[in-house]
């Protein structure tokens, strides 16, 4: 298993280019599948996840040629195979993103039920409870949700109990094939559901209300497809420039689309850095000083992302006074908490609330990332830490975060890969 070796103690500075983002290119990457004529996805990143999407589609028979390392091609006229094996499944969640579109437009669709994983339970009821009342039958059978339809899909009202992004993309990408108009309650607001219907409308959907809590979606017949700019990572962003305040420098990240990182550069803010913003760029400036720690609550869009959270400890960790942290969105994902504590993080923890002491000094010590934020949150303290820090299992950033170590390296930071 690859290490990444961090020799902490260094201020970044500099400016990066922002990759596509992940979570919007995966159901983006799902959407193809409704399309009846070509589609070409561009600013798609170069990420462990895209690549199992890809292999996904490619399972099923449709045709992808990757044609640069940020373009592909994608043509869906017709499938060899209605079913997203287990091999797939396991090793990402997101494959669940295909059920909605397959079913839309073959009227049969064979997934394999996906697992919990390290930081929760993450159930799919929501999906299979909209995908029901829009008229198909489920049945779990040998692991696997098998849904089918008699003819198209019937549009209905669902109003969903819990805030869920998987959800609202899948019924979402479901609707768009269906007869009548589907209207989601309580849908999600992620900036990442407003490109998906940008996307689908751009592909011959008809999408209203994307980005707000009821968005209404009228079926059509067909779908033509066409080409597609997935919007940059806002996640991705934000991690850059928690790492520039954890480490008192100055970074700009190009590229960048800052209307979608509203709560995170106000916690930001908070820590006392100077943050400036152009249309497509942001800048944060810690101004050489010790960032103040900030308390945060995790929710759904437009509050404080839960894929933020992680690395907003770490900046903590680090930070004058104490952040109180609390994670609502998915029950076990303080993980990173007991790795930074090895690194002389002050931190206890109370249920899903984590209590942040920072500390004037982080140690590098070995440390194992658990899951994709986590690791980041990990990366971030050992840059910020003295001495040397090794982070283990790393195949977990791989799957989130594009040429990692190459962009840390511009911005000054002494990191390099190993093989394990
Ligand atoms: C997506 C993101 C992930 C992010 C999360 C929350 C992608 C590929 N992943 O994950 O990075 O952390 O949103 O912003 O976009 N839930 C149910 N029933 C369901 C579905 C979800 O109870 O049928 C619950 C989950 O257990 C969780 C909460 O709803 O507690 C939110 O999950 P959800 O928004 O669905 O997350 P994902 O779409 O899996």
């Amino acid at each position: 298993m690859e290490k990444l070796i961090i020799q902490g103690g260094t201020c970044l500075q500099g400016e990066i280019t922002a990759s596509g983002s992940k979570n919007a290119a995966l159901p983006i990457l799902a959407a193809t599948l409704l399309c009846e004529g070509p589609t070409t996805i561009t600013n798609l990143p170069h990420l462990q996840d895209v690549i199992t999407s890809i292999e996904l589609l490619g399972s099923l028979g449709v045709e992808v040629g990757v044609h640069q390392q940020h373009k592909i091609e994608v043509d869906a006229r017709r499938l060899d195979s209605l079913t997203a094996p287990y091999d797939l499944v396991r090793k990402m969640r997101a494959s669940i993103l295909v059920l909605g579109p397959m079913l839309s437009r073959w009227g049969e669709a064979n997934v394999s039920f996906p697992g919990g994983c390290a930081i929760g339970s993450r159930p799919v009821d929501l999906h299979l409870q909209g995908l029901e009342a829009m008229g198909a039958t489920i049945v779990i059978e040998d692991g696997y949700i098998r849904a089918t339809c008699s003819g198209r899909l019937v549009g209905c009202s669902i109003s969903m109990s819990t805030v869920s992004v998987g959800a609202t993309e899948n019924l979402m990408m479901a609707a768009a094939l269906a007869e009548g108009t589907t209207v989601l309650e309580n849908a999600a607001r992620e900036p990442e559901i407003l490109d998906l219907a940008n996307c689908l409308n751009a592909w011959g959907a008809r999408v209203t209300g994307a980005g707000t809590q009821t968005m209404a979606i009228e079926g059509v017949a067909s779908m033509t497809g066409g080409d597609y700019r997935v919007m940059p990572d806002r996640i991705e962003i934000g991690t850059y420039l928690a790492a520039a305040a954890a480490t008192r420098g100055r970074v700009r990240v190009a590229g960048a689309a800052p209307w979608a990182l509203g709560a995170v550069l106000a916690k930001l803010r908070e820590t006392g850095a100077r943050i400036d913003t152009g249309d497509s760029w942001v800048e944060l400036d810690m101004l050489g000083r010790r960032p103040r720690a900030v308390s945060l609550t995790t929710a759904p869009y437009p509050a404080f992302p839960t894929d933020m959270q992680a690395q907003l400890t770490a900046v903590n960790a680090i930070a004058e006074g104490v952040g109180i942290v609390t994670e609502t969105v998915f029950e076990n994902r303080l993980m990173q908490v007991q790795e930074l504590r090895r690194m002389g993080a002050d931190i206890s923890i109370d249920g899903n609330t984590a209590r942040v002491q920072g500390v004037v000094r982080l140690q590098g010590a070995q440390v194992m990332a658990s899951d994709l934020r986590a690791s980041a949150s990990l990366v971030i303290a050992g840059m910020a830490a003295e001495g040397e820090t090794c982070v283990d299992e790393i195949y977990h950033i791989d799957r989130g975060y594009e040429r990692l170590e190459e962009k840390l390296h511009h911005l000054g930071a002494k990191i390099k890969r190993i093989p394990g």
